[in-house]
């Protein structure tokens, strides 16, 4: 699959080079040209056990680009990480920016008012966040919802019987996956 991760920070490479690893053509925007060029050179800003030799393997491989042109990396990608850096409010919530994503990616992503509305008749539900609101959900609204009740689990939020309870195929981090028999 074509990804486009924005940010190459913590967050964005680490996202970025994992996802290169598994075998995903990742294509890393971030505003800072100075990054861009030493990362092209397989130099890691940062430090993360082990992440300086996937990011060089899949620089290799060609799995894994580097830019700063936005255009390249969000019109050729299936699916698009924002790992930017957000103003936070106090509560840890980010008033401006969906505006702002929205804004920079006109015509590629909607925003919706609750997680509820964004799963109506969506491919399946990705959890990145460990905000309190998305610790309890409904899972049988979020199953009648999807047109495939999956759940992918970036933050092992759930507890899998719950989540199969419900219908859902539920894939989470380092527990096996959980496949309903319908
Ligand atoms: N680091 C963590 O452990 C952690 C944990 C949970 C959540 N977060 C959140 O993840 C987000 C990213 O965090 P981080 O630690 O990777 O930050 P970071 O500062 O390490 O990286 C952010 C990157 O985004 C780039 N950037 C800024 N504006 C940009 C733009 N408009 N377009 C493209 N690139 C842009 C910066 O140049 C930088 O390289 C933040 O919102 C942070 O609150 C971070």
């Amino acid at each position: 699959m074509k990804i486009c991760v924005v940010g190459s920070g913590y967050v964005g490479l680490v996202t970025a080079g994992c996802l290169a690893e598994a075998g995903n053509r990742v294509t890393c925007v971030d505003v800072d040209e100075a990054k861009i060029r030493r990362l092209e050179a397989g130099s890691i800003p940062i430090y993360e056990p082990g992440l300086a030799e996937i990011v060089k393997h899949n620089l290799a491989l060609d799995r894994l680009n580097f830019t700063t042109d936005f255009k390249v990396g969000v019109d050729n990608s299936l699916v698009i990480f924002l790992a930017v850096g957000t103003p936070s409010a106090c509560d840890g919530s980010d008033p401006e920016a969906a505006s702002a994503a929205a804004a920079t990616l006109t015509g590629k992503i909607r925003i919706f008012p609750n997680g509820y509305d964004a799963c109506e008749n969506a491919d399946a539900v990705v959890i990145l966040t460990d905000w309190q609101e998305f610790r309890n959900p409904d899972f049988e609204l979020i199953a009648k919802s999807l047109k495939n009740p999956v759940i992918f689990d970036g933050r092992n939020l759930y507890d899998p019987a719950v989540v199969a309870k419900a219908g859902i195929e539920y894939h989470c981090v380092g527990r096996p996956t959980i496949v309903c028999s319908s």
